[in-house]
């Protein structure tokens, strides 16, 4: 059970509720009704009249409720993302656009002409130049690296401990996948000694830099010494003896053969995330699982936001989500903790509209308060009235 500070939530309106909380948030995502004008959603009112005027008067609040060095992730759909960038280029700056990820999910509409699949995630920094400067490198897990490393493990593992025969079956098995997977990922189709995955590289140094080591190696079997690259090795002596000793060197046969760098998958299995990624949505059944939930229309997708809000903030982050809905946003930042011993703290925000709150978020907190262990306050606003209008 991880030590963090209640989760909040405030009923109301949020055009009532930003301005009386404190900031600053780490990172805060907005999930507001998409505008489908009733076309997809009926339990809350998915419609507004002027959406822009209505986002408008809650994004002006953002500025002031975001850290210097925090993040603003927008889930929104085609009907309504670019007046959704124009608003947040004003309020938050066009210089701050980090980019828009590509949701390929399950069909969310069918037409006659078009059947989409695709919303988005659109994401702003506070200070995108502070941000890089910062040396930030955003990372998530490589498609199907994982898929890649148990094939391996298992070939291991079957084959006895034996390097060669563990390779013909990894290959084996990467054959027929070759052509689907990723380059990147298939480059790597060598079994080490101690069971690792590997692919080599060159071993040379890019330029002539001082430091480099220009040490010849003895090849392990001959004795005598292979070449060295012309501009000497990638690394200085000390970095040398260390791979040396980590094995993360291969000689040839013999001496007559340049000696490569070994890359471990297991080392590179993260990569900077892409734009555009492809996950079925799993958030209805996800939520018809827990007992006591009734129906909400489109529920974020946990694995979803649990990876870039992984992906984006530290794990003591405090979040802000001011369209709290059915609660996604919570049970995250729950699992996230539960999983690596974080204390990220959820501020939400839900408007009580048709029943949501007693018959889908309540129920949905309890059961994440039981398997995660965080704790949830929740408190209703005197004054603010669900009103929806802007
Ligand atoms: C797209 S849904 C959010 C879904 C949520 N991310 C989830 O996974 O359940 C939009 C939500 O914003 C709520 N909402 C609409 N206007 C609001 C307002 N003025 N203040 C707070 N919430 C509002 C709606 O009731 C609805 O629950």
């Amino acid at each position: 059970m991880s030590s963090t500070a209640p989760h909040h939530v405030r009923l109301g309106d949020n055009l009532d509720v930003l301005p009386e909380l404190d900031g600053p948030f780490d990172l805060i995502y907005l999930d507001p009704p998409y505008n489908t004008g009733g076309r997809v959603v009926t339990a809350y009112d998915d419609a507004r009249d002027d959406w822009s005027a209505f986002m408008a008067a809650r994004l002006a609040q953002l500025p002031r409720l975001l850290a210097t060095t925090g993040i603003v992730i927008a889930s929104i759909d085609d009907r309504e993302i670019h007046h959704l960038r124009l608003l947040l280029d004003e309020y938050l700056g066009a210089d701050n656009f980090v980019g828009t990820v590509v949701w390929d999910g399950s069909t969310i509409n069918s037409a006659h002409l078009l059947s989409v699949s695709h919303d988005y995630l659109v994401i702003y920094a506070a200070d995108l130049a502070a941000l890089q400067a910062s040396g930030t490198r955003w990372r998530q897990e490589r498609p199907d690296a994982e898929m890649v490393l148990a094939a391996a493990a298992d070939a291991w593992s079957t084959a006895g401990g034996d390097r060669a025969e563990a390779q013909k079956r990894f290959r084996a098995w990467l054959a027929p996948r070759r052509a689907t997977l990723p380059r990147g990922l298939t480059e790597y189709d060598r079994i080490d000694g101690r069971g690792r995955l590997y692919r080599v590289s060159d071993p040379g140094a890019p330029s002539v830099q001082k430091g480099r080591s220009f040490r010849p190696l003895a090849h392990p079997v001959t004795g005598q010494v292979c070449p060295v690259p012309k501009r000497g090795w990638r690394m200085n002596d000390a970095s040398m003896d260390r791979m040396l000793a980590a094995g993360m060197i291969e000689f040839g046969s013999d001496h007559t053969t340049q000696p490569k760098l070994k890359r471990l998958l297991a080392d590179n299995a993260t990569a900077v995330p892409r734009s555009v990624f492809r996950q079925e949505r799993e958030g209805a059944r996800h939520l018809a699982s827990i007992p006591g939930a009734g129906e909400f229309p489109f529920p974020k997708d946990a694995d979803v936001l649990a990876r870039w809000f992984d992906t984006v903030t530290v794990p003591d982050a405090r979040i802000l989500d001011p369209f709290l809905g059915s609660g996604t946003t919570i049970e995250v930042a729950m699992r996230l903790n539960a999983t690596d011993g974080g204390t990220r703290h959820v501020t939400g925000i839900a408007l009580d509209e048709g029943g949501t709150v007693e018959d889908v978020l309540a129920p949905r907190l309890d059961h994440c308060e039981q398997v995660y262990g965080d704790q949830v306050s929740l408190s209703r606003e005197e004054a603010a009235a669900p009103t929806v209008a802007a």
